[in-house]
């Protein structure tokens, strides 16, 4: 793999494969179906791994498949150490990680520390054993206010919408940033630490390289859990301000990062990347100091619309936000959280269009890139009919919110019709849009103009080209809606047009478009890498 020549010598070797790898997210559930039940699993994810090395990634990320109910697709989980059986067993975990090596691929999983499932043993035992038990003081059990005890014990809202407290039936409230049956832990319990110490080293033993950490912001809480101030508008991001919102990104967090890495520092060349939804540089930037986190999402980019400043702000920012730090920045465009990038950015052609030059913008800055599952087909998010969403928050919010399930439907494969070689299922856990047919692998991999043609070619250049080394840009001056920036080390320069019109090109040899250009000029939704 590429190494940057500026990295400093102790991270310059391959242990630190991390530091400027292609990672891959897999939506287990949707990426494809071995057993025929239109639930992806990990046979299915062992089957299509030819096709993940031929796409040029370096590493998997793949979603919770432990043993759950299933009430957050996965993310309550009720046995972390197992393999839920509609995803397999851990034969099939163990022979998907021995696979995905013969085809130089890293595996990394999920962790999720914040909260467990509501049929976690640790859970059912609390709810027996009664107020001021030892099995509660696991979880954030509390009793209500007014005279009898039934206004919940702060003003919190959960993240799904709603309260964040539930009752249970002998009156006392739990605490659940998430869904009811996502009860959050209480950090504040050495057992609970030394359980999710338990947990890494059964991965780590079984030979993953590497964690995905959910809420990786969350877990700690304040001391006396205050109320969020009433004059605070929360709105509806999930960019956290501590200062305004004491559910997230408390300062207890930090102790608990220590924790994790010091036993991932057990196992050389492992790794873990968090989910921080943290707006302030600074305080995110505590999240990968060199003895907490190895990396941390950058959603600025994710967050910014198709317009070169916003895009350059987010480059700037999350690239200032690492560089105390010495870590790597870390981009991605699209997870199984937000509307795909290719909806976001209009949708149909136009939308597309953009979504190609947004990858080769993330594909030529420094550091880590992380790719959604279906985004190097060009996939959109699906409109979907009502009796078919399954995401909690479109309970949760009455209805009125739809949800997540749009970016999560499942992939398309091959043939004319659903469901596409995902499975052999006649019906797939969400349905799959007739329209597909036109976005399978099967009919892209032939076709040199296709996303999937595109993102190989890419990810081909950015691994093989020296023009793609050292850590810092420096910006060019560029006509208005416009960007053009090069990577100081190899030289590497990348040009963004979201104006209305064509502008010049900088000079330089093209290495690559993400669409036709237009004689020396740079058309408008289009970006290019040159040398
Ligand atoms: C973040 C995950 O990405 C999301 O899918 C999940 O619902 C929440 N964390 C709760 O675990």
């Amino acid at each position: 793999m590429r190494r940057s020549s500026d990295l400093q010598p102790e991270i310059a070797d391959e242990s630190a494969w991390w530091r400027d790898a292609v990672f891959y997210q897999v939506y287990v559930r949707s990426f494809a179906d071995a057993n025929g039940d239109g639930v992806g699993d990990l046979d299915g994810i062992r089957s299509r791994l030819g096709y993940l090395e031929l796409l040029g990634v370096d590493a998997l990320w793949l979603t919770p498949f432990f043993t759950s109910p299933m009430a957050d697709h996965g993310y309550d989980v009720a046995d972390p150490r197992d393999v839920d059986p509609l995803f397999g067993d851990l034969a099939a975990f163990d022979r998907l990680v021995t696979e995905a090596r013969a085809h130089n691929l890293k595996v990394t999983i999920d962790l999720v520390p914040n909260h467990t499932s509501d049929r976690h043993a640790w859970f059912q035992a609390a709810l027996r054993a009664g107020p001021g038990s030892v099995e509660r003081d696991r979880f954030i059990f509390r009793d209500g206010g007014g005279f009898d005890g039934s206004v919940p014990p702060n003003n919190w809202s959960s993240q799904f919408g709603g309260p964040a407290w539930t009752r249970v039936p002998d009156g006392q409230w739990y605490l659940h940033l998430f869904a009811p049956e996502q009860p959050d832990l209480n950090w504040d319990n050495p057992e609970v630490a030394a359980d999710l110490a338990r947990t890494l080293r059964f991965w780590l033993d079984r030979g993953v390289d590497g964690f995905r950490i959910d809420v990786a912001h969350g877990m700690a809480k304040p001391y006396g859990l205050p109320n969020i101030d009433p004059r605070v508008e929360l709105g509806a991001g999930v960019m956290h301000d501590n200062a305004l919102d004491p559910r997230f990104d408390n300062d207890g967090v930090h102790e608990i990062h220590r924790m994790i890495r010091k036993v991932i520092d057990e196992y050389p060349g492992r790794m873990a990347v968090g989910e921080v939804w943290v707006a302030d540089d600074e305080r995110y930037a505590r999240y990968l100091r060199p003895d907490e986190l190895h990396l941390g999402f950058n959603f600025r980019l994710l967050e910014a619309p198709f317009d070169a400043d916003a895009v350059r702000s987010a480059v700037e920012h999350g690239l200032g936000a690492v560089r105390s730090v010495g870590a790597p920045a870390t981009w991605t465009l699209s997870n199984h959280d937000v509307p795909r990038h290719v909806t976001r950015y209009g949708g149909g052609d136009l939308g597309a269009r953009r979504a190609r030059a947004m990858a080769l913008v993330e594909l030529a800055l420094p550091g880590v890139v992380y790719l959604y599952n279906g985004e190097e087909l060009g996939l959109p998010d699906v409109e979907l009919p009502e009796w078919a969403l399954q995401d909690p928050i479109w309970l949760r919010s009455g209805r009125t919110l739809r949800g997540r399930d749009g970016c999560r439907v499942p992939l398309p494969w091959e043939g004319d019709t659903p469901p596409f070689g995902f499975s052999e299922a006649v019906t797939t856990w969400l349905p799959q849009p007739n329209e597909w047919a036109g976005l399978t692998a099967e009919s892209q991999l032939e076709d040199p103009e296709s996303m999937l043609s595109f993102y190989r070619h890419a990810l081909e250049l950015r691994k093989s080209q020296p023009a793609f080394e050292g850590d810092e840009l420096e910006w060019y001056g560029a006509p208005p809606g416009c960007f053009a920036f090069r990577r100081k080390g190899g030289g590497l320069i990348c040009a963004l047009n979201t104006s209305g019109g064509p502008v010049p090109l900088p000079p330089g040899e093209i290495l690559l478009a993400s669409g036709p250009m237009d004689g020396n000029q740079l058309p408008p939704d289009t970006a290019v890498w040159l040398v």
